[in-house]
């Protein structure tokens, strides 16, 4: 069943904190999802009456004035989207994307055809995301960012790779967890070099806060990972002290402090670019009770 379309983006559509990369032209054709067509029907987002550069692609803002005046994690920035990204955007975005407008809760196993399902909160440029969906094909990979090149170079990523088992949600992935996952729903959870929000008077904007953390093991599954990385120091003491704090979360490291990178995941582009500036990388491991 072809999916709704969605409204666009405007030429203003703001992005996130990430460094824009290349998406170079998609070629090759992304699969079917396995064992599933249904793609749940997101209730449109909000036209903003700004110039649509994509009409089918991501919306702008798709949660819109829907929700409550919330403190924004991320932070707008314009960001060019590049030929092959708007390319990408435009003709994969109806089948692979969802945005997140927090009016429907998502059927995730129709979404992924059955597969357990991970989400990933700001995946920058992708490349990571689509390497570990390539190397884990038995996962489902929820995507979820709102900086729109970044989102056409993952679709691109995807297709090129033929990977069946991703999906890309536009916007702010707090609605997603609280409107549109249902309570156990997740078999993971991943949250790569968040923005650090190095100022205090900023520290109120960082995504690993309690509420956030008491909201996300909710939706996860028993045994389910929470995992976070982060190179700046500060913020993973305030990661380990949060996680530490949820009652629902277990440290799965020895001693109960940060443990070691697991395999699965590869280097992301921010987390070289802060290993060039000298800085430390921690995960944290926790699973859900
Ligand atoms: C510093 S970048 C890291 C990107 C990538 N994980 C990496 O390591 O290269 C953080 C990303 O998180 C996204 N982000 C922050 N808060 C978000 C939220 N509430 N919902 C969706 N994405 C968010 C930002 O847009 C940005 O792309």
């Amino acid at each position: 069943m072809p999916p709704a379309p969605t409204p666009a983006p405007t030429s203003a559509e703001p992005a996130a904190g990430c460094a824009d990369g290349p998406a170079g032209d998609p070629v090759g054709g992304i699969g079917a999802p396995a064992g599933s067509t249904a793609r749940p029907g997101p209730a449109s987002g909000s036209r903003s009456g700004r110039r649509l550069l994509f009409p089918e692609g991501p919306a702008v803002d798709p949660a819109g004035s829907h929700h409550e005046r919330r403190i924004r994690s991320f932070r707008p920035r314009r960001g060019r989207v590049t030929a092959g990204q708007g390319e990408a955007l435009r003709r994969l975005w109806p089948t692979w994307g969802l945005d997140i407008d927090g009016r429907s809760v998502l059927d995730l196993d129709a979404f992924f055809g059955g597969l357990p399902v991970v989400l990933e909160i700001g995946f920058g440029m992708g490349e990571a995301t689509a390497e570990m969906a390539a190397t884990d094909p038995g996962t489902g990979i929820l995507a979820a960012d709102v900086h729109t090149p970044g989102q056409g170079n993952l679709l691109a990523l995807a297709e090129r790779a033929g990977l069946t088992n991703l999906r890309v949600a536009n916007g702010d992935a707090i609605i997603l967890l609280r409107e549109m996952i249902e309570p156990g729903a997740l078999a993971g959870l991943r949250v790569y070099f968040p923005d650090p929000w190095p100022k205090t008077r900023h520290h109120k904007r960082r995504l690993i806060q309690p509420e956030f953390v008491e909201l996300a093991a909710a939706r996860l599954a028993p045994g389910a990972l929470f995992h976070c990385a982060t190179d700046w120091e500060p913020y993973a003491e305030q990661m380990l002290e949060v996680l530490s704090a949820c009652p629902e979360l277990e440290n799965t490291a020895a001693g109960g402090g940060y443990a070691p990178r697991p395999a699965f995941r590869p280097m992301t582009k921010f987390e070289r670019a802060g290993i060039g500036k000298g800085h430390r990388v921690h995960d944290l491991l926790f699973r859900r009770r």
